[in-house]
């Protein structure tokens, strides 16, 4: 989706609310430990969109341990079933792990506003969908096959199935 089809024809940009994650079966990716890091992390970061100034702070450090511990278990799982795109996956999640790092970093000294932190929130929540369906999909997929020998069987609870007239 494009910039572009969330503003009003002819008219100036307008700051859009932090559009929140909300976990659903949808979500799963067929391995449980990504999935339970995923469910996580839907967790900390509607948290962190939902802060106030006074738990803020609190927000970013679990966000940040939230993050160590995710894409720790993804990298332990790249190791032991020799996933062969390591390097963009973790890049990628290097990168992500050091924006929310600065700004706890300046967080902890009183230099970022509620704003910001907002802000991270929103960039983590249009971050995420793109990356579990691309990258991670990948990496469940992978560690399924090499360790089962086949894709993953996801059952999903109560999905919507549309349905022709
Ligand atoms: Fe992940
Ligand atoms: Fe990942």
């Amino acid at each position: 989706m494009s910039q572009q089809e969330d503003r009003p024809q002819d008219g100036p940009p307008t700051a859009r609310r932090a559009e929140t994650l909300e976990w659903s079966d949808a979500m799963l990716l067929g391995h449980a430990p990504i999935d339970a890091a995923h469910e996580e992390f839907v967790e900390v970061v509607t948290a962190l969109a939902d802060c106030t100034q006074h738990t803020a702070l609190g927000c970013l450090q679990a966000v940040d341990a939230h993050l160590l511990s995710h894409f720790a278990i993804e990298q332990a799982w790249m190791e032991k079933s020799g996933f062969p795109a390591a390097d963009c996956h973790l890049d990628e999640h290097q990168r992500v792990l050091d924006a929310v790092q600065k700004v706890n970093a300046l967080a902890a000294v009183g230099e970022v506003g509620l704003h910001d932190v907002k802000r991270l929130a929103q960039a983590l929540a249009d971050w995420f969908p793109g990356h579990a369906d691309y990258m991670d999909s990948a990496l469940s997929a992978w560690i399924n096959k090499k360790m089962h020998g086949g894709a993953p069987v996801v059952l999903r609870r109560d999905l919507q199935v549309a349905v022709a007239a």
